[in-house]
């Protein structure tokens, strides 16, 4: 079927008119009516690519020359811009990174949630994340957790490649934080599969040699100014990587859903207990939070952490199993065929409540899925703090969650990561009138 629409095959230079941003960090451009997603552009621009994969139905290049530059083009910061898979955008000015990100929230929301987001006067506006020390934000320096690969030949610390298992020696790494590139890890040779550098708030950087099983045992401790409180968790356990994320989020998070004392709260995908916290602080002990969490180590902190909070559960499993769900996994051809065969409905927990006030979802990349969804709607909460690392996940939830008797009340979208496509939106539902 699409065999005849171009002759264009990887390794292949052409001209392409490049067209809108779209999500995954690339541009769309057309050849003899085919898509190409073409890296390295901008909306607008004329250049020379060489194609470097042939997808079902789609093209991949790479930008080799560029004829006509658009005014938002910059000269990458970092040498490794373009060869590291790291960065999408080191060529796009700061302020234009944000208005992709923007177009591609708006994008997202239009294809798979039918919302028109200007339409109801919630048009995306990708903020920048500040920092706690008030630094200035140039878009680099903010990654205070990085994994380096190691190559397997040389034993060189480096990134991977984009698309590629290949991995790219790099002396150092500019949107890392000064303290992880000090560790030195790069520029030496290591006996490892890979090397993770951590930064806490406080200033200690965990150095763990993986395979990880030897490295999963580091506690350490994170502030968060929202709360002014110390977490703990294992040094290479989920917590966001910009150091202004975590206190940022837990701000938004309670603006939005605006915590009274005695309601009953769910946090889920509660990591070790950010919002649980945040959520028992403000309803008190004659409330209630529910923390859900499948990760054991990260579930044993959530009770260290939440241990002065008697109000606050914390609930080993995943979320859907607990919700007795079908498990959500996405996951492409065969994989998900099995999943789809193995897909039953576990018998749910007890100890998950038959109704709450408000509920936090702070998933993984997949997201939800429309199961937990549905199950989370049917609590009838007042409201529903919706996290996500993915827009493309949110607006696929954000589709369920409206066909389940909620509207779309609010939408904030952060840059938590600068230079990359990626960043973090955060959409509060309620009740539909
Ligand atoms: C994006 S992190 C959020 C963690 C926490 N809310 C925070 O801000 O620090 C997602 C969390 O979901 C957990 N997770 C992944 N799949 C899960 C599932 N099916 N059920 C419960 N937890 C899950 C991961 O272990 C991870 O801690």
């Amino acid at each position: 079927m699409h065999a005849d629409l171009s002759s264009a095959a990887p390794g292949d230079l052409v001209e392409l008119e490049v067209g809108p941003v779209a999500h995954g960090g690339h541009c769309v451009a057309r050849l003899d009516g085919q898509v190409v997603f073409v890296r390295h552009t901008l909306p607008g621009e004329r250049v020379r690519v060489r194609i470097t994969e042939q997808g079902k139905g789609f093209l991949r290049a790479d930008a080799v020359e560029i004829l006509a530059a658009s005014p938002a083009r910059v000269t990458p910061p970092c040498r490794f811009a373009g060869v590291c898979g790291g960065c999408d955008f080191q060529h796009v000015a700061l302020a234009e990174q944000r208005l992709l990100k923007a177009a591609v929230v708006r994008e997202q929301f239009e294809r798979l949630a039918r919302i028109d987001l200007a339409g109801i006067g919630l048009d995306p506006v990708v903020e920048a994340v500040p920092f706690p020390s008030g630094r200035e934000d140039n878009g680099l320096g903010w990654r205070t957790r990085v994994e380096f690969a190691v190559d397997p030949e040389t034993g060189a610390a480096g990134l991977r490649r984009h698309r590629s298992h290949d991995v790219v020696p790099i002396d150092r790494c500019l949107i890392a934080s000064s303290r992880v590139t000090d560790a030195g890890v790069t520029g030496r040779e290591w006996d490892a599969e890979a090397v993770d550098v951590t930064e806490t708030s406080h200033g200690e950087v965990v150095v763990s040699v993986l395979p990880a099983q030897r490295a999963r045992s580091r506690r350490i401790v994170e502030y968060v100014p929202a709360l002014d409180a110390d977490l703990a968790l294992d040094a290479r356990g989920f917590w966001q990587v910009h150091p202004g994320a975590a206190t940022t989020f837990v701000d938004v998070v309670l603006d939005m859903l605006g915590p009274q004392a005695g309601e009953r709260a769910l946090d889920l995908y509660s990591g070790v207990g950010l919002f649980a916290l945040a959520l028992a602080d403000r309803v008190g002990p004659l409330g209630q939070v529910v923390a859900i969490e499948s990760d054991e180590p990260a579930t044993a902190y959530a009770r260290d952490n939440l241990a002065e909070h008697r109000q606050a559960l914390v609930l080993d499993g995943r979320v859907d199993d607990l919700f007795g769900v079908p498990r959500h996994e996405r996951s492409g051809g065969r994989n998900r065929r099995r999943a789809s065969r193995r897909a039953r409905r576990p018998v749910g927990s007890p100890l998950v409540p038959q109704s709450a006030d408000l509920v936090v979802l702070d998933p993984p990349r997949t997201g939800a899925g429309a199961e937990v969804v549905r199950a989370v709607t049917a609590l009838r909460p007042r409201g529903i703090a919706y996290v996500a690392c993915d827009p493309a996940a949110l607006a696929r939830d954000t589709a369920t969650v409206l066909e389940n008797g909620y509207a779309l009340a609010g939408l904030r979208c952060f840059d938590a990561f600068p230079m990359t496509h990626h960043l973090e939106c955060i959409a509060h539902f309620v009740p539909a009138r």
